[in-house]
């Protein structure tokens, strides 16, 4: 049976290789639709809690992902030389940043070394980590090549992003449009086909480089835009205006607008990181791409934005930084979510540190915390913890905080996410909101650089 029979028939073997917020959802949707799914991760306790049908991804319920493992329709497993049995394998492995903001490929090329050991033609692979454009084409096809087969003849690769929103109860992997690109019209055509079988809406683009540039549109636009507010936010500072009230009033424009909201600054594994990639690449054209740089300038400053406001609030109340208790609540990068990675609630815990504040946090989806001076538990969000606090800096707006009750147990609260909406007329002075008009003079922040 041609591979193109087998996608249709439901009939092919597919391989996930990396376990984690893309690779499993991914691994479920596919065994939901009735395929034999095999997941493939280096860490060996992610394979053990699927085997033992737990899920460790809050998007994926325990249930579904147990559902798949006993009906035989999905299993994981640390050894690669289950991929020789596999017809179609996605690649979901880590793209981080090396510390000089450069590209760290290195988990592709170990996924892709893997596969080229035990490549047979038929296959087809499909590279779903975010990158720069042109790394399926020049890195990964030159790869497999090596091994004397043709591409778009013997087996088949494409770029497909991953648009996955971590904690989103309405788009997910099923209904959130897949774009696709292949090195050639074949292999569009079959990854396609396999996505088709799982995924409502799949959009062909014309090569793996543009679906590669369309994931880096994307996300470079949100940090673009989540800049601009940021910088919005610092303007209304200055000028005494509420910049949630005029980004709510623009969003009733019917079109040409769509609404961004200020916070402590850019975190998860991929906005801060992937316009990066775009510009990294860019350079070796000798072209600057300057709206990424700018807005990452912008977007770093925010975490010393929420310090400085924690500065001026203590000092409105005679207080020094040095010593005083303060309460990070969230530290997750968004709402609702357990994701700390490159989360600026790290970036604010540390500069506080470093000004000798004594720092403690609560999130409710984050039990432990390493940061640079070690690990941190989170602190039980009491009554009593609360009023031994001198200052709570809200990090993240999880939905579960009862944040009305938060400030009245509270001495001062600083918002960085305007979590204390609607609460600034009963608790006047009491609360600092980054981007609102300041309750008293000496508290506008003009962020220095980091
Ligand atoms: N998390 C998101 O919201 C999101 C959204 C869209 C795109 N992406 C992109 O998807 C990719 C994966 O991100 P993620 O958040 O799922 O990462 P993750 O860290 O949650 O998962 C990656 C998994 O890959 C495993 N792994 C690493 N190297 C491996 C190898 N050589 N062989 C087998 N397993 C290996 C790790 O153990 C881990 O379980 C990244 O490129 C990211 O930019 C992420």
């Amino acid at each position: 049976m041609q591979l193109g029979e087998k996608l249709a028939a439901r009939k092919a073997r597919l391989g996930v290789i990396g376990l984690g917020y893309v690779g499993l959802p991914l691994s479920v949707e596919m065994a939901e639709a009735g395929f034999t799914v095999v997941g493939i991760d280096s860490d060996p306790r992610k394979v053990e809690e699927i085997r033992a049908r737990r899920s460790y991804i809050p998007d994926v319920k325990s249930e579904a992902l147990g559902e798949c493992v006993a009906a035989g329709r999905l299993d994981a497993t640390t050894d690669r030389s289950v991929l020789a049995t596999l017809d179609a394998v996605s690649i979901c492995v880590p793209t981080p940043l090396s510390k000089t903001k450069d590209p760290d490929v290195t988990y592709i090329l170990d996924a892709v070394a893997a596969i080229r050991k035990h490549l047979k033609p038929g296959q087809l692979v499909v590279l779903e980590s975010t990158t720069y454009p042109g790394t399926t084409d020049e890195l990964i096809r030159t790869e497999l090549e090596g091994t004397g087969l043709k591409v778009g003849r013997d087996f088949y690769l494409a770029f497909s992003p991953e648009r996955i929103d971590p904690g989103n109860r309405t788009h997910g992997t099923r209904n959130t449009p897949k774009v696709v690109g292949g090195i050639t019209p074949r292999c569009t055509e079959l990854a396609v086909q396999l996505y088709s079988q799982f995924i409502d809406r799949v959009v062909p683009v014309s090569s793996a480089r543009a679906a590669e540039m369309v994931k880096l549109l994307e996300n470079t636009f949100r940090s673009v835009n989540i800049a601009l507010v940021n910088e919005l936010a610092q303007m209304c500072d200055v000028l005494g205006v509420d910049a949630y009230e005029v980004i709510d009033a623009a969003a009733t424009k019917p079109f040409g607008f769509l609404a961004f909201y200020p916070g402590p600054g850019l975190g998860g594994h991929c906005i801060p990181i992937d316009p990066h990639y775009l510009a990294w690449k860019l350079k070796a054209h000798d072209f600057t791409a300057r709206f990424i740089g700018l807005a990452a300038e912008v977007n770093q400053q925010m975490p010393n934005l929420v310090v400085e406001k924690v500065v001026a609030g203590l000092n409105h109340q005679g207080r020094p930084v040095k010593g005083s208790r303060i309460l990070a609540l969230g530290v997750a990068y968004k709402k609702d979510v357990s994701d700390v990675r490159e989360s600026p609630a790290l970036t604010v815990i540390r500069l506080l540190e470093s000004k000798g504040a004594k720092v403690s946090y609560h999130d409710p989806y984050v039990p432990e915390l390493i940061t640079e001076s070690g690990s941190m538990a989170s602190t039980p969000l009491t009554e009593e913890n609360l009023r031994l606090t001198d200052c709570v800096v809200i990090l993240t707006d999880h939905s579960s905080f009862d944040v009305p009750a938060i400030v009245s147990l509270s001495r001062l609260v600083i918002d960085s996410r305007n979590a204390t909406r609607g609460l600034e007329g009963r608790f006047g002075e009491r609360i600092l909101k980054i981007g609102a008009p300041a309750p008293f003079a000496g508290a506008v922040a003009l962020a220095e650089s980091a």
